[in-house]
């Protein structure tokens, strides 16, 4: 007799390839497609760091080895000393340090480490997609928590603990924020950190865009500097954004002891370790000057200025608030009665501009879309006098 076998796990067949990937794959198959979707800078890996490869790839007969499986000792240690630097917090690189493949798949690690089937954690509404899927892929839950907009998408502190309950696990956050591109407040920050610790829960600080803040620099606030939570606290620097690094796959993890030896468990199961070539890139951008980063900063910085005149130009097809850090904006759509899917459709294939539908970000993303502006001043005034023309005034 046949047996009709469902070869496909619940875990994957309930998640679909996030909508970012989506617009990117529907796009490359366009021609002259003005993409806003993808988070990815337009920038190369600076000349130093590309350089100390080239000369190493020759002269170190390990670089094409594994590596441990929580990093190379030497990049743990300038890792906690960089830590020291930022957060006035010490970090032992044995057993609070670890290297990964960038911050989903050391997010991925932590999600296995921490969450039984049915376990809930808390994202933010609007949210970052992946965050959701990952969580689902693991099993569990991610329980919104909503973000108002008329209230610039600020921390609502005091709904929070409402949202957590006997299966609750974990928090995480993005600050600054991707889709908003809103850094939320030291004063919110503090009061989520003190919530996770009455209810002793894990607080996932995902720190992709720090350098990126613009004149917002003073507003940034690194929660896991303070003292108190580093029992409670999984701090996730990534090299992707700020060292224009996407594609060599490499972050590191700052955790509790007694997390990094579950996560280690899962990252050797899994991955055995980060590429070594990627890790010693990393210990070039760690313990050299990042002279790049005031050029990224400026360039991203007119792309902003950019992109926020070019909304300010069309209040009848959009209206949104001034990101604060980042490299996303996240207008509402006033345009058109479709959803945020739909919008997006029409957009790539009656204008060649492709976008990210908000609903990806969570339910209060609908009537929205992603535009991530870490493509070319040119991409930007296209992809708007495209809108323009299907839009006009
Ligand atoms: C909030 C957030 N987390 C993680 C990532 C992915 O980072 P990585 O390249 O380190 O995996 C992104 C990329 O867009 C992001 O915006």
């Amino acid at each position: 007799m046949e047996v009709d076998k469902n070869w496909i796990s619940n875990n994957v067949s309930s998640i679909t390839i996030s909508a970012i990937k989506e617009m990117a794959i529907r796009s490359a198959k366009i021609e002259n497609v003005a993409s806003l979707a993808w988070g990815l800078p337009s920038f190369r890996t600076p000349e130093h760091i590309r350089y100390a490869i080239e000369q190493r790839l020759e002269s170190d007969p390990d670089i094409g080895k594994y590596a441990l499986p929580d990093g190379l000792p030497e990049l743990r240690e300038a890792v906690a000393k960089k830590h020291l630097a930022a957060t006035g917090i010490s970090v032992d690189p044995d057993l609070n340090v670890m290297i990964t493949c960038g911050n989903m798949q050391g997010l991925n690690s932590l999600f296995h480490a921490i969450i039984d089937p049915g376990d809930e954690i808390v994202v933010t509404d609007p949210g970052f997609a992946s965050h959701f899927q990952q969580i689902r892929l693991c099993g569990g839950k991610p329980v919104f928590w909503t973000l108002d907009e008329t209230r610039d998408w600020q921390l609502d502190v005091d709904s929070l603990p409402n949202l957590i309950g006997e299966r609750t696990k974990a928090i995480v956050l993005v600050s600054p924020s991707n889709p908003t591109g809103k850094i939320f407040t030291e004063e919110e920050l503090r009061c989520v950190g003190k919530i996770a610790l009455d209810h002793d829960i894990l607080i996932l600080l995902d720190d992709p865009y720090c350098h990126f803040t613009y004149e917002n620099q003073d507003r940034y606030f690194n929660l896991s500097s303070v003292p108190e939570l580093t029992n409670h606290i999984a701090y996730l620097f990534t090299f992707s954004k700020t060292h224009a690094m996407s594609g060599w796959r490499l972050g590191y993890m700052i955790v509790p002891e007694r997390i990094k030896r579950e996560v280690l468990k899962v990252h050797d199961a899994t991955i055995i370790c980060t590429p070594r070539i990627s890790q010693v890139a990393g210990l070039v951008a760690l313990t050299e000057e990042p002279v790049h980063l005031r050029t990224f900063e400026d360039i991203l910085a007119r792309r902003r200025s950019l992109i926020c005149q070019r909304l300010d130009a069309v209040p009848h097809i959009f209206q949104y608030i001034k990101p604060e850090g980042a490299y996303y904006v996240f207008p509402k759509f006033t345009t058109d009665q479709v959803d945020s899917v739909n919008f997006s459709i029409k957009l790539l294939e009656t204008a060649k501009v492709a976008v990210t539908p908000g609903s990806a970000f969570g339910p209060s993303g609908e009537q929205h879309v992603r535009m991530a502006y870490c493509v070319s001043e040119e991409t930007i005034d296209k992809a708007f006098d495209r809108i323009g023309a299907l839009f006009p005034g």
